[in-house]
């Protein structure tokens, strides 16, 4: 048996963020809550829907107070405004940051006791209607069932799921994106491609959820590296718009595994960005659950533009060989090292903690081989010895 839950429309294509306003009218809203980042207020994109919303006859309030990934108090700092403003219905536009956040605020506006770790116990969930509209390519968050938010009180980040925190419309407009600088198009890019692989590795993977991860695994294959080099290429980021959001449909439909079960506990005691953290970690996790796996890797070999004649087990160890190099080339390695994992020591202190985390977060009897503490160990000690050598 398998669910799938996809949004209930999707739109794409340069400039296909101007409809948001007839498409909120669409799902009974009048007055929006507009979700955004900081930065992406600071430089003036706020006001673009704001008068995109105007021209449709909406009324809105604004909360752009996310800075960094989103906690517990920007949730209830949004909620604040929503209902003060008297807000129906709710439009991120931004990263995965931005929209997680809106989803928790749509689900706690009509839920105000329910506490957000609950979520998931849910049988009936009632939310405000909700538009999603990524900036990043990146965390597919506008197609997935989940919402990630740090517990600012734990420190910890919990990311329950329920079918019904999936937007009812995503918005892939690659205009947005074209800002995104090299480094953080990496980076997101790289959370999508784990995305893809782990639900596709996943033993929870199925027909549908195949079907996506393997087309955003190709697509990424195909788009990333120029969607780095080139910010202004069109086509690239158009590309992984909707790569992003096809591995974000595949996890959401299948699972995330150890590379994000670990990414976590790493990005939360290192404050490193979550698609920074996850790519950290994937090469190792998959070389884990490498044999367990062959196939699966070395279509994922095949997918990202090995020789489909060479053998199976051939192909699996360049998968990984592929995603070593991407992070070489995309210099995941190297930032890690310069600006998080500074203190070698302070990182092997960290482990026993992150490995604990690791091990009591989803996505670990989802991977290829359910790891033990010893084996979560391993893969962390093999990242610390890597940044050793960078
Ligand atoms: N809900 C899900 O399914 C899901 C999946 C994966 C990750 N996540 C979560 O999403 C968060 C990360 O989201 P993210 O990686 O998209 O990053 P983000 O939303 O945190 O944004 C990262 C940075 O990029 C900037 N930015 C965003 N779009 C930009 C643009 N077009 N131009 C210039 N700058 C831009 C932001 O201002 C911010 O400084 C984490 O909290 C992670 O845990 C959620
Ligand atoms: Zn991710």
């Amino acid at each position: 048996m398998a669910t799938f839950c996809v949004p209930g429309r999707i739109e794409t294509g340069f400039g296909s963020m101007s409809q948001v306003g007839e498409l909120l009218q669409t799902l009974g809203g009048n007055n929006a809550l507009i979700i955004m980042d900081s930065f992406l207020a600071q430089i003036g994109l706020n006001k673009k829907i704001e008068t995109i919303l105007a021209e449709a006859g909406m009324g809105f309030a604004v909360y752009s107070g996310v800075a960094g990934e989103p906690t517990s108090d920007h949730v209830a700092a949004g909620v604040e405004i929503a209902a003060r403003s008297q807000c129906d219905c709710v439009l991120a536009v931004g990263g995965g940051s931005s929209i997680d956040t809106a989803k928790a605020i749509a689900v706690k506006i009509p839920n105000p006791n329910l506490a957000f770790g609950d979520i998931a116990k849910q049988q009936y969930l009632k939310r405000l209607p909700l538009i999603a509209v990524p900036t990043t390519a990146g965390t597919g968050s506008e197609a997935t069932k989940v919402s990630v938010i740090t517990n600012a009180k734990t420190g910890i980040k919990e990311n329950p799921g329920h079918p019904a925190i999936v937007p009812d419309i995503a918005v892939l407009d690659p205009e947005l994106m074209m800002t995104l600088p090299s480094g953080l198009t990496a980076f997101t890019g790289m959370d999508a491609l784990t995305h893809a692989m782990e639900a596709y590795v996943s033993n929870k993977a199925n027909k549908m959820s195949d079907l996506y991860a393997y087309e955003a695994i190709k697509m990424v294959g195909g788009a990333l590296e120029k969607a780095v080099e080139g910010g202004l290429n069109r086509e690239a980021r158009q590309r992984m718009a909707i790569a992003s959001c096809f591995a974000g449909i595949a996890f959401s439909n299948s699972s995330t595994n150890l590379a994000h079960a670990g990414g976590r506990a790493l990005g939360a005691y290192f404050h490193i960005p979550h698609g920074l953290s996850v790519a950290l970690l994937l090469p190792f996790v998959m070389e884990f659950g490498l044999e367990a796996a062959e196939e699966r890797y070395a279509q994922v070999a095949i997918a990202l533009g090995a020789n489909p004649h060479d053998g199976r087990k051939e192909l699996a160890r360049k998968a990984v060989a592929i995603v070593y190099d991407y992070n070489d080339r995309f210099k995941v390695w190297t930032e890690a090292k310069e600006k998080f994992i500074t203190d070698l020591d302070a990182f092997a202190a960290a482990i026993p903690e992150m490995v604990k985390n690791a091990l009591a977060g989803n996505g670990i009897l989802t991977n290829p081989i359910v790891p033990t503490e010893q084996d979560v160990t391993a893969v962390f000690q093999k990242l610390a010895k890597k940044i050793a050598t960078v």
